[in-house]
């Protein structure tokens, strides 16, 4: 049944006064006339209150893999709340959890065998790094406390989460654990500030990271967490063999490597897991959200090593127990929805198509960089990045405000032809669901050109 305008109009009037949404514009609060209203949704298309036709470009928040209205997964998901809609994973277990966690253990790299499963990306970053903790006290190494992350790096919402996540602007206003949380600097060649070859930046990251390792003394380190491509940060692909070196010299001090694959993981970069089968990383942990329920319902959890867990277990764990977990922790429902997407992804050989399509993506979207407004376009796999470059004739008093102004721009023309851009400031970051045909990426990208072209006569008017 399809609400009509008065309802519409009821909705909007009702999300002014009741709703706070994720990063709210708190000076606006209340008064929202040009959020959309999103009504329903169909393949790789979002449907707005007066059924204007949208292609999803960020995919959702990167986590719609195989596209919206799918019946296989309503069915799944219908069947388990009439099977088994709820148990309680701290006293039992389920066999919808089992088979999920069986699938996914047979996909991660080396002996990543056990899963932890939570509600969401967040929780999922918060209950690894408290797993760490939990192993250094366990072992007696309580002073090993200290975590080594990355400016730009985004792991979620939670207190620790956000401690270890290194956004200025989301930092800035909340408080968040200073103490024992050090950031390195972003893997990012075009804001190194210097005129250096990839090779020699990427040795520069090494040293910075081994003489942090060095100042803070190997033995206090906990762990090294990192997006094998950064993603929130603005789709930063790190040079070549980065992944690769930060991990061997975090090994080689004996430090937890968690590769955190909230949205790189299931089939977003054309592989189950990015750490391995792209970068040659073989993290202790890896943690993972999003695309594990397409979206569908919320799930995410992390894989941890037989050798982690070795030393934390039987004999060497006497009178310890693992004290966290969720009221959702694996749900059923939520695990039955991960293997209708798991089934998605497999018989419709969605790995093998991202990896033939993304490629002919990737390259469409550096035809942008002959537009006026377009300073950098960058990616891998589905994931891709298009930086706009404020001019001057922008209105808005700082660089911020200006690069906001232009991103909110570019946003209100492609939405009028047709596409969610959503800019995180000025980066139009784009994720679209890995169901995407060729056709569909011709028309994103067209739909994009004419939005940022319509921007910038705009400007020039
Ligand atoms: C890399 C990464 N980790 C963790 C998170 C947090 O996930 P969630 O929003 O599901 O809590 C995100 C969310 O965007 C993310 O991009």
């Amino acid at each position: 049944m399809r609400d009509g305008p008065l309802l519409h109009m009821k909705s909007r009037d009702n999300f002014n006064q009741h709703l706070l949404h994720p990063w709210a514009n708190l000076p606006a609060l209340g008064k929202d006339d040009s959020t959309p209203q999103i009504c329903r949704a169909e393949g790789v298309y979002l449907y707005d209150n007066n059924d204007h036709q949208l292609l999803d470009g960020p995919g959702g928040m990167w986590c719609m893999q195989v596209g919206y209205g799918r019946q296989e997964i309503a069915d799944a998901v219908s069947a388990q709340i009439m099977e088994l809609g709820y148990a309680s994973t701290f006293s039992v277990f389920h066999p919808r959890e089992t088979e999920l966690a069986q699938k996914i253990a047979s996909v991660t790299p080396g002996d990543l065998n056990r899963i932890f499963f939570t509600t969401g990306g967040s929780t999922a970053v918060d209950a690894a790094l408290r797993l760490c903790q939990l192993a250094n006290n366990i072992k007696g190494k309580p002073h090993r406390k200290h975590i080594l992350c990355r400016h730009k790096g985004y792991h979620g919402s939670t207190y620790l989460a956000a401690s270890v996540s290194g956004k200025e602007r989301d930092k800035s206003a909340m408080d968040t654990d200073t103490e024992n949380v050090h950031f390195l600097s972003a893997p990012d060649l075009s804001q190194s500030g210097q005129n250096r070859t990839e090779e020699d930046f990427c040795d520069f990251l090494i040293e910075e990271l081994e003489s942090t390792i060095a100042s803070i003394g190997a033995d206090n380190v906990m762990c090294f967490i990192a997006e094998p491509v950064m993603g929130s940060g603005g789709v930063i692909v790190p040079p070549a063999d980065y992944n690769r070196r930060c991990w061997e010299t975090v090994k080689s001090h004996g430090i937890i490597y968690i590769a955190d694959e909230v949205v790189t993981g299931f089939g977003r970069l054309g592989h189950w897991f990015a750490s391995e089968a792209i970068f040659d990383v073989r993290p202790d942990i890896i943690t993972f959200a999003k695309g594990v329920t397409s979206g569908y319902v919320p799930l995410g959890g992390f894989a941890v090593s037989d050798t982690v867990m070795a030393e934390i277990s039987l004999d060497n764990a006497d009178g310890y127990i693992f004290p966290t977990g969720y009221t959702w922790s694996a749900n059923p429902v939520s695990c039955a929805a991960g293997l209708a997407v798991w089934d998605i992804i497999v018989n419709e050989q969605l790995l093998e198509h991202v990896r033939e399509v993304a490629p002919y993506f990737q390259d469409k979207l550096q035809g942008l960089l002959e537009l006026p407004l377009v300073k950098n376009v960058r990616g891998l796999g589905l994931m891709a990045a298009i930086e706009l470059e404020a001019p001057d004739a922008v209105t808005g008093n700082t660089l911020l405000d200006r690069d906001y102004a232009l991103g909110e721009l570019v946003d209100h023309y492609c939405y009028q032809f047709g596409l969610i851009v959503r800019p995180l400031i000025n980066v139009c970051v784009l994720s679209p669901p890995l169901i995407i045909t060729l056709e569909q990426i011709d028309e994103l990208v067209s739909k994009l050109k004419a939005g940022i072209e319509a921007a910038h006569n705009s400007l020039s008017r």
